[in-house]
């Protein structure tokens, strides 16, 4: 089997206003000269995706949304639809992400929905899984994020194009990374749920680390089995920075 292309994902979070587009004019600038060993995607804010689609038209650098609904359309006031996402110029979508998951009380079984949305929308999901720093201390990081791939995955998704992220929650913006030994036994969890639920659909979609990544500890973490790339919070926000876990690749 062919390894599938690493992919290397910045997360903007709800950071970034225009100017903020020039760090990704940056990034561009630094990979035409310099072509990356992997996939390179940028998510901005949903207000920025189509300004940031102009900034890097025509780049190989990749646009992904960091959320969309379940539903096509209709009544849901402050909410975009998958086809919004496409529509403005993305071609990846997060879902699911922990912030979401707790902030805003997404369940399996919605993060299933968007991805449903997003596939009838053309879009590539990224769907996020990880554990708390409770479920870890009490031995159930497996079983969790076990349970979270079984149910945040059509199985739709089967012969599309998808990626999972795993990003514990503990280790998000706190400068903690799980050992390369946990790194690796969640991923090899992740992937063997993945095949359960998807058969041999699950076999090739990478499989992303995300939490506290950065220049110093991209290398080490990227050589881990199964890991197929990074989904990166604070570090994609300057490209210089998000440069240097591309060049980890
Ligand atoms: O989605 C990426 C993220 O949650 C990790 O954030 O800032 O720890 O890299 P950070």
């Amino acid at each position: 089997m062919t390894e599938s292309l690493k992919l290397i994902a910045g997360n903007w979070k709800m950071n970034g206003v225009g100017e903020s587009l020039e760090e990704a004019a940056a990034l561009r600038v630094a990979l035409d000269a310099e072509a990356a060993n992997c996939r390179v995607a940028l998510c901005p804010p949903a207000t920025l995706i189509d300004r940031m689609a102009q900034t890097l038209g025509g780049s190989a650098i990749e646009i992904g949304g960091q959320d969309c609904h379940g539903a096509a359309s209709g009544a849901y006031t402050g909410s975009v639809s998958a086809e919004m996402v496409a529509d403005a110029g993305a071609n990846l979508v997060i879902l699911g992400h922990s912030e979401r998951r707790a902030g805003f009380g997404e369940t399996d079984a919605n993060v299933a929905a968007k991805a449903e949305a997003a596939l009838a929308a053309g879009l590539e999901p990224i769907i996020c899984v990880g554990e708390t720093l409770a479920q870890r201390e009490a031995g159930e990081a497996v079983s969790v994020v076990s349970q979270q791939v079984m149910g945040s995955l059509p199985v739709s998704l089967a012969d599309k194009p998808f990626a999972v992220a795993y990003e514990p929650v503990w280790a998000i913006g706190t400068g903690l990374t799980p050992t390369l030994e946990q790194i690796e036994e969640v991923h090899a969890a992740v992937r063997a749920a993945m095949i359960a639920r998807l058969g041999a659909g699950g076999a090739k979609p990478v499989i992303l680390y995300g939490g506290s990544v950065k220049p110093s500890n991209a290398k080490e973490i990227l050589a881990v089995p199964e890991v197929g790339g990074a989904l990166v919070g604070g570090a994609s926000l300057k490209a210089e920075d998000f440069l240097g876990i591309i060049r980890a690749v």
